[in-house]
């Protein structure tokens, strides 16, 4: 494409606002206040069964993501990751609290309010399979949210942003002609990522992105995860339950236990410190599976929908106190930017 008919485009594109003049290096943030992009502000997500059962999945959630960030969601299965991601691209709607996108409310925003910033907001699922349409070539997928959000565009400026996009993401223009079967599961999730980005968005929910893929395709899709991270400002909430996929990118990293966050901070100061003896049992189990294959972390998951009094994790904690039985800890700040959710000192 020339470069004449690429900022053309461009101005009908508009997009991620942020701009990349502004890119700040992820995790360098110190030196400039950091922006927040996102801010959720107690947010509470229950599944209700017909009034028989209710899942609290996420509870009393308030957690920021700064622009330029990779901020990992880490925690066992069925622990409110997914809720939470979406919730944050509005597949799901909160009961309680809100989400602010740059200070706007989207939780209380009907879809015709929301319809400009979807672009904005984006997700990469852990199955490709499952979020695309497998009767539709991949060229058709990539120029629909094109023809849904930028009306301005020709069908042949569509079709040249598209080829743009497989480039982008590493795949031969060609396969637009091809159907999503036709591709093997790395491709199909660069086919995801390349639909995510297509918009030009500024953030990216991406929910075990490559939990679905072999190690040596995992490397790659998350070395473009990181490429595109700098190349088009974006910022990330990563969800993974594999604490050694989260290292890789994350700059700070969200520990969730039975839908509560109980520790937040730096990747450096978690790893390397991690306070909360949930998080503590997370990364002796990572280590230990690591060596020798077995975990640490003893006993199951409470069922979510009758979870324990006080702390959410005194039934499994090695360093259970009375108090814990009785009273619920709250995410309490231990140094700059470090918060845990557990009486210990
Ligand atoms: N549609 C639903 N209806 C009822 N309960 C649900 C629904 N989706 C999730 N849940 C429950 O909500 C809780 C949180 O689920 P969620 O999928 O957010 O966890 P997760 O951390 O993403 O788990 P995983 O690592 O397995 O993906 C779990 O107890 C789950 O069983
Ligand atoms: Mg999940």
């Amino acid at each position: 494409m020339s470069k004449k008919n690429s900022s053309q485009m461009a101005e009908k594109m508009e997009g991620n606002e942020s701009g990349n003049a502004e890119t700040q290096e992820p995790g360098k943030m110190a030196a400039t206040v950091p922006e927040k992009l996102i801010t959720i502000d107690h947010v509470t997500k229950i599944y209700r069964d017909g009034g028989r059962s209710a899942v609290k999945a996420v509870d009393d959630l308030c957690l920021d993501i700064y622009k330029g960030e990779t901020l990992g969601l880490v925690g066992e299965s069925g622990c409110g990751k997914s809720t939470t991601g979406n919730l944050l691209v509005r597949l799901l709607q909160t009961d309680e609290g809100s989400i602010t996108y740059r200070g706007q409310d989207i939780t209380k925003m009907s879809e015709k309010q929301f319809h400009p910033l979807r672009r904005n907001i984006q997700m990469v699922f852990q199955d490709p399979y499952s979020s695309i349409n497998p009767k539709k070539k991949i060229g058709w997928l990539l120029e629909e949210p094109l023809v849904i959000h930028h009306k301005k565009l020709s069908k042949e400026e569509r079709q040249e942003k598209v080829k743009e996009m497989l480039r982008v993401v590493g795949l031969d223009e060609e396969y637009r002609n091809r159907y999503p079967r036709q591709l093997s599961g790395g491709q199909r999730q660069r086919v995801s990522i390349a639909l995510a980005l297509i918009l030009n968005p500024a953030f990216i929910v991406a929910d075990e992105p490559v939990s679905a893929l072999d190690v040596s395709v995992q490397a790659q899709i998350l070395n473009l995860m990181k490429k595109l991270q700098k190349e088009y400002s974006l910022t990330y909430l990563f969800i993974s339950h594999d604490l050694n996929v989260v290292s890789y990118l994350s700059d700070r990293i969200g520990v969730m236990y039975l839908g509560n966050l109980v520790e937040l901070g730096s990747w450096e100061q978690v790893s390397t410190r991690p306070r909360h003896p949930y998080t503590q049992a997370l990364f002796a189990a990572a280590n230990a599976e690591e060596s020798n294959g077995t975990p640490l972390l003893q006993g199951d998951v409470p069922s979510p929908s009758d979870p324990p009094s006080g702390c959410p994790f005194h039934t499994r904690c090695p360093q259970c106190m009375e108090r814990c039985r009785r009273e619920k800890p709250v995410l309490t700040e231990i140094e700059d930017g470090w918060k845990a959710a557990c009486f210990l000192e």
